[in-house]
């Protein structure tokens, strides 16, 4: 641990994005504390999981967003709150929990930082976005409302899209192996997104808690290098395999008539594929006064791109 760096608690630890935020804490030299829930019971995975993060140094605070006690005293014992908790599979509980969060934030009073469970598309650029979808952006608005009426320091992470995800699936939903056969475009693939590698997300995100430049801001993750459209991706992929890909068209109209077939968890897990893909919605705005972009602040990171990132799935 290294003095005079900030003392951090991982809500959310052992999650997709949460693991990556552990990882870097620990390897920037930070306090780690992880938020271990009572509730995981008989999980051995997760549990796994949080024991190898203590064998490398984190420590794990049981607690209980059923019991606000053990969230104040979690939090009394740190200087930056990071929330990972899930958008996806628990979405009527997420807004819940993180309020939760927040009042336990608010009575602690100690916080200098809070991080919510953000880590996409920025939701104040989705006032116009469609419905269902758009209640997972509503969602982090009301959360994001009730940080700043309580006056808590905040950063707010906006990562763009996971390589994981819309990268290696070359942006077509439900898809997270590269094809080597044939690919959808989404339109006419050129609208620009921004891809990011997941472990970068935890560089940069660890990089900002302690950073004035970043606070009460939102950072925005957009690596020059990683502002690619889906054509871009599916030509470096097919660099990589050394073939072309057979394409073929959906159109905006036609992906909205699916969308709607489809049930309810799935319009609003594909919502995003459509702002992102037909709108452009992470590059279709200049980042203002209110935002700062990772890249730039910490241009020390040596960022993954995407052929890099694709090469694993040779
Ligand atoms: N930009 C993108 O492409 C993209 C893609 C996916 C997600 N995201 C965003 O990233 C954030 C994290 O998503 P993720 O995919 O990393 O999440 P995840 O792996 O599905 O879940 C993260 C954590 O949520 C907690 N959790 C799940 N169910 C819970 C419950 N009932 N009560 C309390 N905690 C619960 C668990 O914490 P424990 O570790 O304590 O068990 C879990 O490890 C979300 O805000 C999401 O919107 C962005």
């Amino acid at each position: 641990m290294e003095m005079g760096k900030s003392r951090v608690l991982i809500v959310g630890g052992s999650g997709y994005i949460g693991r990556r935020i552990v990882k870097a804490s620990l390897a920037q030299g930070h306090e780690t504390y992880i938020l271990y829930r009572r509730e995981i019971g008989v999980d051995i995975e997760k549990l796994q999981i949080l024991l190898s993060f203590k064998a490398q140094g984190a420590r794990l605070i049981e607690g209980s967003f059923s019991d606000h006690r053990s969230l104040v005293n979690a939090i009394k014992q740190v200087d930056v709150v990071i929330c990972t908790i899930s958008g996806v599979h628990i979405r009527s509980h997420h807004i819940l929990l993180q309020l939760k969060l927040v009042e336990a934030i608010k009575e602690a009073g100690n916080i200098k930082r809070f991080l919510p469970s953000e880590f996409g598309t920025d939701p104040a650029q989705m006032a116009n976005a469609m419905e269902p979808g758009r209640v997972t952006f509503d969602d982090k608005m009301t959360v994001r409302k009730a940080i700043e009426d309580a006056k808590i320091p905040f950063t707010y992470v906006s990562a763009n899209c996971f390589a994981g995800y819309f990268g290696a699936g070359l942006c077509q939903p439900g898809s997270i192996v590269p094809s080597r056969e044939s690919v959808c475009l989404l339109g006419d693939g050129n609208a620009k997104a921004i891809f990011v590698d997941e472990d970068d997300i935890g560089t940069y995100t660890i990089k900002a808690i302690d950073d004035p430049r970043t606070l009460n801001k939102t950072l925005y993750l957009r690596p020059l290098e990683n502002i690619l459209s889906q054509r871009d991706v599916i030509r470096i992929w097919e660099k990589l395999i050394g073939k072309e890909l057979e394409k073929s068209t959906i159109s905006a109209e036609e992906f909205l008539t699916m969308m709607k077939g489809q049930d309810y968890a799935q319009q609003v897990g594909l919502i995003h594929y459509y702002h992102v893909c037909y709108d452009g919605c992470l590059t279709n705005f200049e980042i203002g006064d209110e935002g700062e972009e990772a890249s730039k602040l910490y241009p020390e990171v040596n960022y993954t791109r995407m052929d890099e990132y694709l090469k694993r799935y040779l």
